[in-house]
């Protein structure tokens, strides 16, 4: 297995890698905003965008030459939940607000900027690993060198939105701890909906998980 960061080159394929490994991320199963196979142009903008901040990791099958898994780390700075949630009002897609509204209300709530004095924070968006390599500690790895990542770029704060248990687990056994979470089959909307509850188990919560980092440059 080789690691290494997401070159510009190869954005595309990573989208491409997303479209089929992704979709059984445990919220969208239970949401269903994107598709196996299926082009979900919401989120692979925003994965696009994620790319190109240049953070990214990626392990390749040095055997085959394809794509095992990737860890697609972004920028967080101040005031961009508030911006995002604003520009969700021009999206009509029912799933997308489920999903959003979830992680942007945690977030906006958490307020981890002012709490921890940070005007970025080095965000661990998306977790995949494919599923011929899953059970492996690929996942474990990725995260630990985009850690890594984060303490050369110099970040002082390291966020993963924690969809799914295996993800929680991983970041727990490398010292993040939870702000704040959701259990997804009790949260009800402002209208007494409960919307997450086809969130399968062992994927009971949401945590919004953070580290503090050394700063070594
Ligand atoms: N059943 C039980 N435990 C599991 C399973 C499973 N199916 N998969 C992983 N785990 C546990 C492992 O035992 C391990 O725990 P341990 O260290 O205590 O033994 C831990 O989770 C991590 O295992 P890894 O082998 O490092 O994880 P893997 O390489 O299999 O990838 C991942 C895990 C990324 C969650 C993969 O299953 C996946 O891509 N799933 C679909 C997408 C997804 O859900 N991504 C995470 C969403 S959150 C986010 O993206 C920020």
């Amino acid at each position: 297995m080789e690691y290494m960061k997401v070159p510009e080159s190869r954005y595309e394929e990573v989208i491409e890698y997303l479209r089929e490994a992704f979709p059984d991320e445990p919220l969208n199963v239970a949401i269903g905003l994107c598709q196996k196979g299926v082009p979900c142009e919401l989120l692979e903008s925003q994965d696009l965008q994620t790319l190109r901040d240049g953070l990214s990791v990626m392990v390749i099958d040095k055997a085959t030459g394809e794509i095992a898994g990737v860890a697609l780390n972004g920028i967080s700075r101040k005031g961009d939940v508030e911006t995002a949630m604003e520009a969700m009002k021009d999206i009509d897609s029912i799933e997308y607000h489920h999903i959003f509204e979830l992680l942007f209300g945690l977030n906006k709530k958490a307020d981890l900027f002012n709490k921890y004095k940070v005007d970025k924070i080095f965000e661990l968006r998306i977790l995949s690993v494919d599923g011929k390599y899953r059970g492996r500690g690929i996942a474990k790895e990725l995260f630990q060198r985009s850690e890594i990542v984060a303490e050369e770029s110099g970040f002082k704060l390291i966020k993963v939105d924690a969809t799914s248990f295996f993800t929680q687990k991983i970041a727990e056994s490398v010292g993040l701890k939870t702000e704040a979470e959701i259990n997804y089959k009790e949260f009800e909307d402002n209208e007494g909906k409960r919307i997450y509850y086809k969130v399968k188990s062992p994927h009971d919560y949401y945590k919004l998980m953070v580290k503090e980092l050394g700063n070594k440059k």
